[in-house]
């Protein structure tokens, strides 16, 4: 680590990033983004990273969701909100179901930048660079939008400020206030899901009642009037990582300033490549995605790069292997983990490896499928008798038709009524909290098991 510094990312392979065609356009970029101040603060990124610790014990669950790629155009108080109040809504039925606490963390303030698979996208016979981000270029098809620009940073830079502040107020200004979780319903006036919502929201209005009257209140338990909300996104453009990497005041280390906790993707998680160097070197809690090809010699290497004091809390694994190979990939990596006593978060992307194209020709999720790849994380962590330490979601408060399946059964006709990703499908409010049920019954399951095994 000696050698690391927030730019010695830049002497390593670069893959997924654009090359700038203007280099004095973007150089100029960078100075002013370097001006700019932090968007996060190193004591929230610790505070992250106890509060994963506790995840990887089993001593709390995290909740990480939010859009695959936030879009400039579908900026709105509105959208943020709505998305806000999905996950408080999600987190409060986990609450309920882990009985621990739940880290809420948004894919939020900062996930703009996309890793492609092709390089290129062709439409009726034209060729033209992919779609990379609202932060590298525009999803137009023509050959300008599609130029990568630098100023879309400064734009990113503002939309994520603006993000935040909103969040932050969210959070501490009432709104999360737990006496409102009856307000927070959204997208369900009736049926079965917003029945058992309702059922939550009774019993913990009665034990708020109760405590009241044993005299914890809002007044005297300030913990009941706001939540902790962290952001997080995928640090793949690294010039704009860099730039808002600081070296924190209080502790001298140096903090990826652009969110809370930052990620690496599947596809740029080569242990000698640029990403994972840049990631090295930060304080944050990071992230890894898993996908199939991980193996568990690739593993061992990133978590003695990224994770060398076997910090906990550090490094929070994303396992994201698509429904039916669960099985066949997460025991080599559990077993790479056990053979190096590393200290993990284990996470379950359930969208990435379940992706397909509908017949209708729109990219989806079947619902099923996200839900399957759940149960087979929580399966092999309890065979394995390792702990699942939470979820992952690409979704939104907004009622889009971009996932098939849920109760309200989207159709693959339906697909193309509100589909309105800039990337990949996401699942809208109803799929989510109906996920988010799901997800608490495999916890309780979960902790009727240990009890059982806990008395003998
Ligand atoms: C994503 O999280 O949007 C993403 C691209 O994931 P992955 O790197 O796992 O493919
Ligand atoms: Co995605």
């Amino acid at each position: 680590m000696t050698n690391w510094s927030k730019s010695s990312w830049r002497a390593k392979p670069r893959i997924q990033m654009p090359d700038y065609p203007d280099t004095a356009a973007l150089n100029a970029v960078e100075a002013q983004l370097g001006r700019y101040p932090v968007l996060v603060f190193g004591g929230e990124a610790q505070r992250l990273k106890k509060h994963l610790a506790a995840a990887s014990r089993g001593e709390a669950f995290l909740l990480q969701g939010g859009d695959c790629a936030e879009s400039f155009e579908q900026f709105s108080s509105d959208a943020i909100r709505d998305t806000f109040k999905v996950l408080l809504q999600m987190a409060i039925v986990l609450t309920y179901g882990a009985k621990v606490p739940v880290i809420k963390l948004g894919r939020m303030a900062g996930q703009f930048a996309k890793p492609r698979s092709a390089n290129t996208e062709t439409v009726d016979g034209v060729e033209l660079p992919s779609y990379r981000g609202d932060i590298i270029n525009d999803l137009d098809f023509t050959a300008d939008a599609r130029i990568p620009n630098p100023d879309k940073m400064l734009r990113a830079y503002t939309q994520a400020a603006a993000t935040l502040n909103l969040l932050r107020a969210f959070s501490t200004g009432g709104y999360a206030d737990v006496h409102q979780v009856h307000g927070w319903t959204l997208g369900f006036t009736d049926g079965e899901r917003a029945a058992k919502y309702r059922d939550i929201a009774n019993r913990i209005s009665d034990t708020l009642d109760f405590m009241s009257a044993a005299g914890v209140n809002a007044d005297t338990a300030h913990t009941l009037q706001s939540v902790e909300f962290y952001t997080s996104h995928e640090s793949l453009l690294l010039e704009y990582e860099e730039a808002l990497c600081r070296q924190d005041s209080m502790t001298g280390k140096w903090l990826a300033g652009s969110g809370h906790m930052i990620w690496i993707g599947d596809r740029t998680r080569q242990p000698d490549g640029a990403h994972v160097e840049f990631a090295s070197g930060v304080m944050n809690p990071i992230g890894l995605k898993c996908g199939p090809s991980m193996t568990a010699d690739d593993l061992k290497k990133l978590m003695a790069k990224l994770n060398p004091e076997n910090e906990a809390g550090r490094l929070t694994l994303i396992a994201r292997f698509g429904a039916g190979s669960v099985g066949e990939h997460l025991p080599r990596l559990i077993k790479a983990v056990q053979e190096e006593g590393a200290n993990v978060v284990w996470t379950c992307d359930a969208m990435h490896g379940n992706t397909i194209k509908s017949s209708t020709g729109y990219k989806t999720r079947p619902f099923d499928s996200v839900l399957r790849e759940v149960r087979e994380f929580f399966g092999v962590h309890a065979a394995e008798g390792t702990i699942p330490g939470g979820v992952h979601f690409e979704m939104t408060g907004q009622d889009v038709t971009e996932c098939t399946g849920g109760v309200r059964a989207v159709s693959d006709e339906d697909l193309s009524d509100r589909y309105h990703t800039a990337c990949d499908p996401r699942l809208n409010a109803s799929q989510s909290l109906e996920l988010a049920f799901l997800v608490a019954e495999e916890l309780t399951a979960r902790r009727a098991e240990q009890a059982a095994k806990a008395a003998g």
